[in-house]
C-alpha cells in the first residue's frame, strides 16, 4: 500500500481483543517514517511536490526547499492540511552561499536531515553547435553541482546519526542519452555516478544513495513540449501512458523507506518501459 499523497494519512486497522476480554480496532498511522526528518529541493511544484507530500503523508517532517518561498508556503498549507508537518527554506541549488545558508537553518532547526532528495533540476536545450557556454553552466550548476554542494553540507550530521537516504533523481536521458540535450543528459549521467560513488563511500555508516530516473512525467518541466514532440514521446512507452509526479514519489517513499535499507547504488527507472536497459 503506498501513501495517500492526496489526502489524509493512510490508517491500518487492526482487531484487537484487550486485557478484559473486550474486543476493539487498534489504530496505527502507516509510517515506517515518523519522526524523520526529510529535505526536498525543488518542493515547489512538479516531482518534488508530490514528494514532499508524499513523504510527509508517510510521517515525515519536511524541509521545502526552492527558490519561491510563497509557492513552497502554499506546499506546507496542503501538507499540513493533510496533517503532515513541513517547513519552508529558501535555497537555491545554483548557489553555493545560499545551499550553505539554507543547509545551516535546517541543521539549527532540525538538528539533522535523514533523508536527502535531490530533485531540484532545470534543462536549457539546445543542438551542441548552438549551445551557449551559459546554458552548459547553468545546467551544470543546477542539476549536479547543487546537488553535490547540498550532500556535501548536510552529510557529517547524516553519517554522525548512522542513518540516512540519499535519493538523486536522475532521468532515463541520462541512461539514453537525448538529442537537444547534452548539458542534461551529462548532468543527469553525472548524478548516477555520484550515487554509485557517494554509495560506496558511506555504506558502512548505514547511509544509502540512489537514483530514480523518471521518463516523460507530466510537470510544467515537460508542459512547454509541443504536440509533436509529446506525441513522438508517448510512442517510446509501452505502458501507454505519461508518467505523473505521484509515480515517481513513489518510487522515492520506497527508497527512504526502512524496507529499502539493503537497496544502495541503484538506479530505479520509473519510465513506463521507455528504457529496459540494465
Ligand atoms: N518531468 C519529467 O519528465 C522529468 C523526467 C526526468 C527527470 N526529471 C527531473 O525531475 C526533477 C523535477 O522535475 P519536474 O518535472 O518536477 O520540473 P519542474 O520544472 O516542474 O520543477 C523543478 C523544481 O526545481 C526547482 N528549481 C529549479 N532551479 C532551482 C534552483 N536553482 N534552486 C532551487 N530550486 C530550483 C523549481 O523551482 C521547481 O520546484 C528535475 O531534476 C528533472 O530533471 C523530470
Amino acid at each position: 500500500m503506498g501513501p495517500d499523497v492526496t489526502g489524509a494519512p493512510i490508517i491500518f486497522k487492526t482487531a484487537v481483543r484487550r486485557q478484559d476480554g473486550a474486543e476493539g480496532v487498534q489504530e496505527e498511522h502507516m509510517s515506517g517514517l515518523q519522526g524523520r526528518i526529510a529535505l526536498v529541493t525543488g518542493a515547489s511544484q512538479g516531482i518534488g511536490r508530490a514528494c514532499a507530500l508524499a513523504l510527509a503523508a508517510d510521517g515525515a517532517t519536511v524541509a521545502l526547499a526552492a527558490r519561491n518561498e510563497a509557492k513552497l508556503a502554499e506546499v506546507q498549507a496542503d501538507i499540513e492540511a493533510a496533517g503532515g508537518t513541513a517547513a519552508v527554506f529558501a535555497l537555491d541549488v545554483a548557489n553555493e552561499a545560499s545551499i550553505k545558508t539554507g543547509a545551516k537553518a535546517v541543521l539549527e532547526r532540525f538538528g539533522k536531515v535523514e533523508i536527502l532528495v535531490n530533485n531540484a533540476g532545470i534543462t536549457r536545450d539546445g543542438l551542441v553547435l548552438r549551445m551557449k557556454r551559459a546554458d552548459w553552466d547553468d545546467v551544470l550548476a543546477t542539476n549536479l553541482t547543487g546537488a553535490f554542494l547540498l550532500t556535501q553540507a548536510l552529510l557529517a550530521a547524516m553519517l554522525k546519526n548512522r542513518w540516512g537516504r540519499i535519493i538523486n533523481i536522475s532521468s532515463v536521458v541520462g541512461r539514453t542519452g537525448q538529442a537537444g540535450q547534452m548539458n542534461y543528459a551529462a548532468t543527469k549521467a553525472g548524478l548516477i555516478g555520484m550515487t554509485r560513488s557517494l554509495a560506496r563511500e558511506v555504506a558502512s555508516r548505514g547511509v544509502t544513495v540512489n537514483a530514480v530516473a523518471p521518463g516523460y512525467v507530466e510537470t510544467p518541466m515537460t508542459a512547454v513540449l509541443n504536440e509533436a514532440q509529446t506525441a513522438a514521446m508517448m510512442a517510446t512507452i509501452p505502458l501507454g501512458r505519461a508518467g505523473t509526479d505521484v509515480d515517481i514519489a513513489h518510487a522515492v517513499t520506497y527508497l527512504a523507506s526502512e524496507g529499502a535499507g539493503y537497496v544502495t547504488g541503484h538506479v530505479l527507472d520509473v519510465n513506463g518501459g521507455m528504457f529496459m536497459g540494465g
